[in-house]
């Protein structure tokens, strides 16, 4: 408890000195509690709302206070940014957490990590909400609220479900690079400490001269890469539900500050046009061969929050909260993101959470935007309300216009996707061809362990996805869950029959 709270007097919510905080008011020593006792109906009525809904994906998490430091010599050719002048060092709140599982449930699970950062900039807040994968398992935002059920439970079983889970990523094979991140060792971290975080979309960054540069983020922990197996995460569950929190809170208590090196692949805005992938699918990476990673800074964690509910639990991040000199990329995933967040957080803690003082920006700031729900703080005083007006109020600065960006003449429509980039395959055989024998026998185990429990057409399904990666992928899997790879793979693609 901190010091100064010890010798104070205890008060309501509203200011009066409390006498008694032990006893109910009551009609004798034995008789019923009287209604005028607003000290025990303010305690009750208020524990009644102490939660607020948990966040419909990513509710388990853990967060920390830190510093960016850019270190790069020259970023103004690529960004007008502040954060990113040489030397500067920028406040950071980042929150870990894991995906599908309830705001109780175990560190250790099989899941994505989310890796989600706020920079408080001297221009407004820059949210980079990110995950410990450069990739995701679907590319239009359209299909996040199937793919999300899927991952939760059972609307009938109430139990989580490897049925759900392998119907849809067999049925979205958009998914396969994903799923083979997922399933293999980096799949259950040792903590947060021990993983990489990254900003997974494209993004943009503006110059001065109006040039555009699309980027990709990268956070390498500089603690080394360390996982669990399936068994010792699993062990890992009745050892220490919260296993993650645990690490991360005592390792910044005793002054061991965990840290990440921060890069960046750069893509000038031309090379978007004709490069051989698809610059802005969040299904695929850029290559290092072909983009390789510039160091850009460091980034701290070295402050514990005080209040898990103030400051973690109304953590809001918003993907659309880029602060001058940066922008977005036309990643549909993204661009469904910028909408989905902001409302998921009026929902959640209300239309004003960002005056909340976690999510408020640490520069001066002054909106319109008025009134609401919980509106605390001054509301704009006796200022004008409204915009123009010829009494001084903020106005706009032409120079923080946002760059125009140009989209050839095309036709508005529900596009297929799987008819314009059918290539499933490339990215996570490479993956698989750059493990190791004995990570590769993991992944195909842990794989089994879940697909093994399911129908064997959706089993017959998915393998056969894994054998177009890579022929050994499929024949490592089908093995794994007892299956001979020639009743599964049809006859004509078998390559090692
Ligand atoms: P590189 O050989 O240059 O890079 C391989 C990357 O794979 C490294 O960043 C490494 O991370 C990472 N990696 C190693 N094991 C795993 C794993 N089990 N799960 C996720 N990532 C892992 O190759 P490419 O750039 O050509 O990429 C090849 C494949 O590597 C991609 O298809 C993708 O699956 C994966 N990858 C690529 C990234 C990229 O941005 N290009 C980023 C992360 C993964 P580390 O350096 O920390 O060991
Ligand atoms: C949290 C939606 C894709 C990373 C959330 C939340 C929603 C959401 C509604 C809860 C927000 C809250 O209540 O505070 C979506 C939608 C997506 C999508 C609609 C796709 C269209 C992604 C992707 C990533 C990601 C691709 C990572 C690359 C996160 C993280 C959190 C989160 C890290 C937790 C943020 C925190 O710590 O508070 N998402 N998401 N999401 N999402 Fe997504």
């Amino acid at each position: 408890m901190a010091e100064d709270l010890k010798s104070k007097q205890m008060t309501t919510d509203a200011g009066r000195p409390v006498g008694d905080n032990q006893n109910s008011i009551t009609v004798g020593n034995r008789g019923p509690i009287v209604f005028e006792d607003y000290l025990l109906f303010e305690k009750m009525a208020h524990f009644n709302r102490e939660r607020v809904p948990e966040r419909v994906v990513h509710a388990k998490g853990s967060a920390a206070h830190g510093t960016f430091t850019c270190t790069h010599p020259d970023m103004a050719k690529y960004t007008t940014a502040k954060v990113f002048e040489k030397g500067k060092k920028t406040p950071t709140f980042l929150r870990f957490s894991t995906v599908g599982g309830e705001k109780g449930s175990a560190d250790s699970e099989r899941d994505p990590r989310g890796f989600a950062l706020k920079f408080y900039t001297d221009e407004g807040n820059w949210d980079l909400v990110g995950n410990n994968t450069p990739v995701f398992f679907i590319r239009d935002p359209l299909k996040f609220s199937d793919f999300i059920h899927t991952q939760k439970r059972d609307p009938e079983t109430n139990l989580k479900s490897p049925k759900m889970m392998w119907d849809f990523w067999s049925l979205s094979p958009e998914s396969l690079h994903q799923v083979t991140i997922l399933f293999s060792d980096r799949g259950t971290p040792d903590g947060y400490r021990h993983m990489n975080g990254y900003g997974s979309h494209t993004f943009s960054l503006i110059n001065a001269k109006n040039e555009l540069f699309y980027v990709k983020y990268h956070f390498k922990t500089k603690q080394g890469i360390k996982n669990f197996t399936r068994e010792e995460a699993d062990h890992m569950k009745s050892v220490d539900m919260d296993h993650s929190q645990s690490d991360l809170f005592h390792s910044i208590e005793k002054g061991d500050f965990p840290k990440w090196t921060v890069q960046m692949q750069i893509m000038p805005e031309a090379e978007a046009e004709t490069y051989h992938i698809n610059p802005f699918d969040l299904t695929k990476v850029w290559p290092h061969a072909d983009y390789p990673v510039i160091e850009i800074g460091e980034l701290e964690l070295n402050r514990n929050p005080v209040n898990y509910f103030a400051e973690v639990e109304q953590a809001a991040f918003d993907p659309k909260n880029v602060a001058p000199g940066m922008g977005f990329s036309p990643d549909k995933m993204l661009q469904g993101r910028l909408i989905s967040y902001p409302d998921a957080h009026r929902y959640r803690i209300g239309v004003n959470y960002n005056l909340l003082p976690i999510n408020e920006p640490k520069c001066p700031y002054n909106t319109y935007n008025r009134d609401g729900s919980m509106r605390f703080g001054e509301n704009g005083g006796n200022g004008p309300n409204y915009e123009p007006n010829s009494f001084g109020g903020p106005t706009q600065d032409k120079k923080y216009i946002e760059r125009p960006v140009t989209y050839n003449t095309a036709t508005v429509g529900r596009y297929d996707h799987r008819e314009h980039d059918g290539d499933y395959y490339t990215q996570p055989g490479n993956l698989f061809r750059l493990m190791t024998p004995d990570a590769q026998e993991r992944l195909c185990g842990n794989i089994a362990a879940g697909l093994g429990q399911v129908e064997t057409r959706i089993q017959d399904l998915q393998i056969n996805h894994f054998y177009k990666c890579d022929s050994k992928y499929g024949e490592g899997v089908a093995k794994a869950i007892g299956r001979k790879i020639e009743e599964i793979v049809r006859k004509e693609e078998l390559v090692h029959a």
